[in-house]
């Protein structure tokens, strides 16, 4: 049986173009394969920027409640936070001396953040060795990333070679599941949904919110009774939310011509009847916290197992048992 294992970083206030182009298909695709999955919070990755002990700990607890209101399973899916299992952080330190200089160097994040002109800490530098150690710890077979994602998991196939070369066949060398290409949904101002341009629709906004965040969407200045094309952001967002009925009332609709305050007050409905049982569970979860604490330190118990056993047979492998 084939094991899959894939990060979050908590950093941010989800919003629903990481929920279309990353919690649902990870969700399903953990929910459905005849595979052990493993889903973890990589709370100590975010260090390498987060400065405040609220802000991570906020972080991790939106990050958790979010997964489980959107439906993540917690009985197919080991799901624990990063910094409760100690054995990662072991294999990290004797991965590093396996790791050849060159390879942290060519890293695109690295390479980012020098060009940017940023001060680079040992955590940005040594990100790729840390979330090897996330993944060969548990003779992980398939990392589902986004493409930005990628070479980071070909990093730790190599650091997995490389100890492998040296130790005899002691690591599982895993491979990237790179998503096909998801739609990129658009923001409010029709460019890329995402924190940094300040243009999201938060996930679990409330509908009052809800209502004046749609109201934001940019639309053209066309009169209600002019035909209107379907290639436009508000339409983007109405698609995957309506059902296919509701979709072919709305295709007729902007074909004769329509006003833009109705087609945003329809989407607010549409919106809030799918996003309402998902904000009910995610209020719930982040008011009822004690419980999702109890689901991580469970998940990080089996995790801890399946990690000391990796930990054990590297130990031994490099005379360190
Ligand atoms: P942001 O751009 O808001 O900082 P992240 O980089 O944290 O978002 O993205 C987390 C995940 O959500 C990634 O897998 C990314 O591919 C996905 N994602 C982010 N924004 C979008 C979007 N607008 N459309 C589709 N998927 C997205
Ligand atoms: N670096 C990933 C990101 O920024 C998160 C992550 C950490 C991860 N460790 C991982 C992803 C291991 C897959 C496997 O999104």
């Amino acid at each position: 049986m084939k094991t899959i294992l894939t990060g979050i970083k908590p950093t941010g206030v989800p919003h629903i173009g990481n929920f279309f182009g990353a919690i649902k298909p990870a969700i399903e695709s953990a929910n459905n394969l005849n595979a052990k999955s493993f889903l973890f919070i990589a709370d100590y990755h975010a260090l390498t920027t987060v400065r405040c002990a609220k802000e991570l700990d906020m972080g991790v607890k939106m990050i958790a409640c979010t997964w489980l209101a959107c439906g993540l399973d917690i009985t197919k899916t080991v799901f624990y936070k990063q910094s409760d299992v100690p054995q990662i952080f072991e294999l990290s330190t004797i991965l590093s001396n396996v790791t050849p200089k060159g390879l942290l160097d060519r890293s695109h994040a690295f390479k980012a953040a020098i060009d940017a002109g940023h001060d680079v800490n040992m955590g940005l530098y040594n990100y790729p060795v840390l979330m090897a150690a996330d993944i060969l710890a548990f003779d992980t077979d398939l990392v589902p990333v986004g493409k930005d994602q990628q070479q980071h998991v070909e990093i730790t196939s190599d650091i997995a070679k490389a100890f492998n070369a040296v130790f005899g066949k002691v690591l599982t060398v895993p491979l990237p599941d790179t998503r096909k290409e998801v739609a990129v949904l658009p923001g409010l101002d029709g460019r890329k949904m995402s924190k940094s341009y300040g243009n999201v629709i938060p996930l679990f906004a409330d509908k009052n919110e809800l209502k004046k965040v749609i109201a934001r969407i940019v639309t053209d200045s066309s009169s209600p009774t002019e035909p209107k094309s379907t290639e436009c952001t508000i339409y983007d967002i109405y698609k995957l939310f309506a059902s296919e009925d509701e979709l072919g009332i709305m295709k007729e609709k902007f074909s004769k011509g329509v006003g833009w305050g109705e087609v945003k007050s329809e989407l607010l409905e549409v919106m809030d009847s799918v996003l309402s049982p998902m904000r009910e569970k995610y209020n719930y979860y982040m008011n009822n916290f004690h419980e999702v604490e109890k689901v991580l330190k469970q998940g990080a118990e089996k995790a801890k197992i399946v990690a000391s056993e990796t930990i054990k047979r590297v130990r031994k492998s490099v005379g360190a048992s």
